[in-house]
């Protein structure tokens, strides 16, 4: 993106990219009937944390119906609430109540496949005459009989393709072989998915976070890829010429010219030019997840290559930008990959809130949580990934808010890491996240300025961000060290170990210590 011109404010821009998107994953954020699981209620009994926390954006992952093979993201139902969470009377409540609260909503859109018992799949397959045969993607098994390609599924690392045995004709899945892949070249089936974006967006939501984006667009001739590749989740190689002309369309629908709504799309790579690409000419998606920064380590040079990376990538892009994230509902939590240090994971809070670009908070996240530790032999996701959905502490005592059973244990310190051991604690993580919200609101720089990355020690990350007369300078210490930062000069805004707001800074970080200064 160009430079920033002075004059640039934040209403000038498109209301998320000012914002701060909080994940809410509602099977593990608040349980209101006491089943041991979230629901929407309970989502809606917690709307003032949200609000008291200083986001202004809700991404909530899927809640629609579904038999759960992959917690949501098998959809039975596109336009249903499945009943463990509620029902669509509490989700308008709940759209009703972020927006009195000035909070938006974006949904999960999961396009690329639906539940094996989706009713478009179960005409399909036991049909292979009917209408909805061509909504799927079928080939003939290879001469020997197996596989048609070499190709690698998410989760059982098997192959992505599922022999129908009625047909003799393998479909393909590049998940579970419960989630099977939509055909998107059916003309049929884009009109019908664009039907579901405007159930929702009709019933109030803000746009949408789009489930493996890249993957909607698909060689029409499946080929095997090199044997070095083979064992690699397919959905990582799947960037396809098609995909943009339906991203596209996907835009025009839910973001039509003077309307402001948000497409994130969940494009699967570490390349962040390849990322940025989906974006279009400001046509595409808004913005995409940051699968590098979610994925990177307590590590200056990777930050550092990061941060560089992501101003190049996107310096043409005039109607995007970065988005950063550290922890989602699909990798273990920052603090867990970061070795546990709550002073990690402060400082990593006020690095995610002081770079440039729009950042999208976890759940959970604002306590300072790890993953759970889940016993052997009771995990529920075939794809290992259940220590990061372990469920919210509410309370101090156990079962922390929820039912007698929750379908998680809970993360380690749970009754003093819970919201209301929290809650009013000037020293707490959870007062830190509050700070920081407040600070990035009430700065430009910080909202919309420019990054400029200043040269400094080994340890040490620094940059610079401004917009028109507003300057703020950030400093993360990666070592477990001090470190003398004599050069940077101002008062601090908001320190990492929530001390010396106000006072003129001193020059030196302690271990791990990050500092957010207005020079
Ligand atoms: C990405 C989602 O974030 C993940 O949770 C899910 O398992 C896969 N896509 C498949 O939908």
């Amino acid at each position: 993106m160009a430079a920033p011109s002075s004059s640039e404010t934040a209403a000038d821009l498109p209301w998320w990219k000012t914002a701060v998107v909080y994940q809410v994953y509602p099977r593990s954020f608040a349980d209101a009937d006491g089943d041991g699981v979230g629901d929407l209620p309970g989502v809606l009994s917690k709307v003032d944390h949200l609000a008291d926390l200083g986001i202004d954006c809700v991404w909530m992952s899927p809640f629609y119906a579904s038999p759960m093979h992959d917690n949501g993201y098998d959809v039975s139902d596109h336009c249903a609430v499945d009943p463990v969470f509620g029902t669509l009377d509490d989700f308008d409540a709940l759209v009703a109540a972020l927006h009195e609260r000035g909070i938006r909503l974006i949904v999960d859109f999961v396009p690329n496949h639906v539940s094996s018992e989706h009713p478009w799949f179960v005409e399909a397959v036991s049909d292979p005459e009917s209408d909805k045969r061509d909504w799927f993607i079928w080939a003939d098994p290879a001469p020997d009989g197996g596989p048609p390609t070499n190709w690698t599924a998410s989760f059982t690392k098997a192959s992505t393709w599922e022999l129908d045995e009625r047909s003799g004709q393998y479909y393909l899945h590049l998940f579970l072989p419960e989630q099977p892949d939509v055909n998107w070249a059916n003309p049929e089936v884009e009109a019908a998915q664009h039907d579901v974006l405007r159930f929702w967006l009709d019933r109030g939501v803000d746009g949408f976070r789009i489930d493996v984006i890249n993957a909607i667009g698909k060689d029409p001739e499946p080929r095997d890829v090199p044997e070095r590749m083979a064992g690699i989740d397919h959905v990582v190689l799947t960037h396809h010429e098609t995909a943009m002309p339906l991203i596209r369309r996907i835009r025009e629908v839910v973001d039509p010219p003077g309307v402001d709504r948000l497409v994130v799309g969940e494009v699967v790579t570490g390349d962040i030019e390849q990322q940025a690409s989906y974006c279009g000419d400001g046509d595409g998606v808004s913005c995409t997840v940051n699968f590098v920064s979610v994925g990177a380590s307590w590590d200056r040079d990777q930050w550092h290559l990061l941060l560089d990376g992501m101003e190049d990538a996107y310096a043409d892009h005039d109607a995007t930008w970065p988005s950063y994230v550290l922890s989602n509902h699909d990798n273990p939590r920052h603090r867990t990959r970061y070795g546990g240090s709550e002073a990690r994971a402060r400082s990593a809070a006020l690095l995610l809130l002081t770079v440039r670009g729009t950042p999208s908070l976890y759940q959970g996240e604002e306590l300072g949580l790890e993953d759970a530790v889940i016993p052997a032999g009771t995990e529920v996701d075939p794809g290992g990934r259940d220590g990061c959905r372990a469920p919210i502490p509410w309370t101090v005592e156990a079962p922390h808010g929820w039912g007698p059973e929750p379908w998680l244990p809970f993360p380690p310190e749970a009754g003093p890491r819970s919201v209301a051991a929290q809650r009013g604690d000037s020293s707490s993580v959870l007062a830190l996240y509050q700070a920081l919200l407040a600070a990035r609101k009430a700065s430009p720089a910080l909202q919309h300025g420019s990054l400029e990355l200043l040269a400094r020690t080994d340890l040490v990350l620094a940059y610079r961000r401004v917009a028109g007369d507003d300057e703020r300078v950030i400093a993360v210490n990666f070592a477990d060290e001090p470190a003398d930062v004599t050069d940077l000069t101002g008062t601090v805004v908001v320190g990492s170990n929530g001390l010396g707001a106000g006072h003129a800074f001193g020059g030196r970080l302690g271990p791990d210590e990050a500092v957010l200064l207005q020079p």
